[in-house]
């Protein structure tokens, strides 16, 4: 911690100069929160204190928070300071609405911890790898309905097409999610909701008309039932015994894909995952060829610490020229190798 314009070089900076030496260093320039008085001194160029100074010193990205009780960020002279911050390039993650501590209500409230650390994993990822990339991802398992209360579903949790979400921005890309489960969406996400296999497929045929990559990770219905009924379906006498229910099978969307992607070129780059109960690389081979994809990650749903569900994942990769079993690892470190993957396959 630095609270010192003269500290000494004791940790390790590289100069002498405190101010000079953090700024050198720094990657980001996180400020929050950023009280009103802090966001004066940025737009005025004040060199007062260590924080105003290393801004000034500073060369790397500025991400400010901020964070004031009462009308002080409604402000004409707040608001203006902001403005003239954000022309120089800095990212303001805008405050939250709510009561303050003096008991008044409005905008000026700190965001969660979670939507700082996304904010600031997006200006990280601004010069990754996939910068200025598009890239497409599913997520989650479809629901096809049966009747407005029940439907048919699957036990994809989504934990590994939100990774792969979260991995993407980490990376620079800017990134469609199209998910058919309610898990917090990774900061900067653009969120399409969607249940059943025919609204994926829509979202994700619009989606792709102009993507770099296309990650199928959802688990998507193979069959539906041929008709939904309209009104809940009771127990009535004629059912006492039960009732049987005609399924039809669903489109494939990743089909759907390869028809597109061979009229328009896009997208570049196609992923597919594969679940797969038994003889796993032999599926998954047959899998990366019918699906027409670029890439297959297969993995074992019988195990307990891998699939539906859990926070690890045991991949394996499959392309054209070969198999790479991964170890067990967290679905966040698959999706970093994965997305590395399509980096390199995008050149
Ligand atoms: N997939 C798809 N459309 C479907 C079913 C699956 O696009 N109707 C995609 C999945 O998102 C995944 C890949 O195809 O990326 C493989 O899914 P999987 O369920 O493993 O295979 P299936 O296509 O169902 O084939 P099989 O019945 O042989 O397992």
């Amino acid at each position: 911690m630095y609270t010192d314009l003269w500290a000494s070089n004791a940790s390790g900076l590289a100069t002498h100069i405190a101010h000079v030496g953090l700024a050198e260093t720094a990657d980001l320039l996180v400020i929050a929160p950023a009280t009103a008085d802090t966001l004066a001194r940025l737009a005025g160029g004040f060199a007062s204190d260590l924080l105003a100074i290393t801004a000034l010193a500073a060369r790397c990205p500025m991400v400010i928070a901020p964070a004031m009780d009462g009308g002080m960020y409604e402000h004409a002279a707040t608001q203006e300071n902001i403005e003239k911050l954000t022309q120089r390039g800095a990212t303001i993650i805008e405050p939250e609405a709510g009561r303050f501590a003096s008991g008044l209500t409005g905008r000026g409230r700190l965001p969660e911890t979670t939507t700082l650390i996304g904010a600031i994993r997006l200006a990280l990822g601004k010069r990754g790898k996939l910068a200025g990339k598009r890239v497409v991802i599913t997520a989650g398992g479809t629901r096809e309905a049966i009747d407005p209360v029940r439907y048919i579903g699957n036990r994809s949790s989504g934990k590994q097409g939100y990774a792969l979400a979260q991995a993407a921005l980490d990376a620079g890309a800017e990134v469609t999610l199209i998910s058919s489960v309610q898990l917090p969406t990774p900061h900067g996400a653009d969120l399409v909701s969607v249940e059943s296999t025919r609204e994926m497929l829509d979202a994700v045929l619009t989606a792709c008309a102009d993507a770099d990559a296309l990650i199928m990770a959802a688990a998507v219905a193979d069959f539906r039932p041929q008709t939904a009924a309209a009104q809940k379906i009771k127990k009535t006498e004629a059912n006492a015994d039960g009732f049987s229910l005609s399924l039809e099978r669903t489109e494939d969307i990743l089909e759907a894909v390869k028809a597109a992607r061979q009229q328009t070129g896009f997208p570049r780059i196609v992923v597919g995952f594969a679940a797969e109960s038994e003889n796993l690389l032999a599926n998954a081979r047959a899998k990366l060829e019918r699906k027409g994809v670029d890439l297959l990650v297969a993995n074992d749903i019988t195990a307990s610490d891998a699939g539906f569900s859990v926070d690890t994942n045991r991949v394996t990769l499959l392309t054209k020229e070969g198999d790479e079993r991964l170890d067990l690892m967290s679905k966040a470190q698959a999706a970093e190798i994965v997305m590395g993957r399509v980096a390199t396959l995008l050149g």
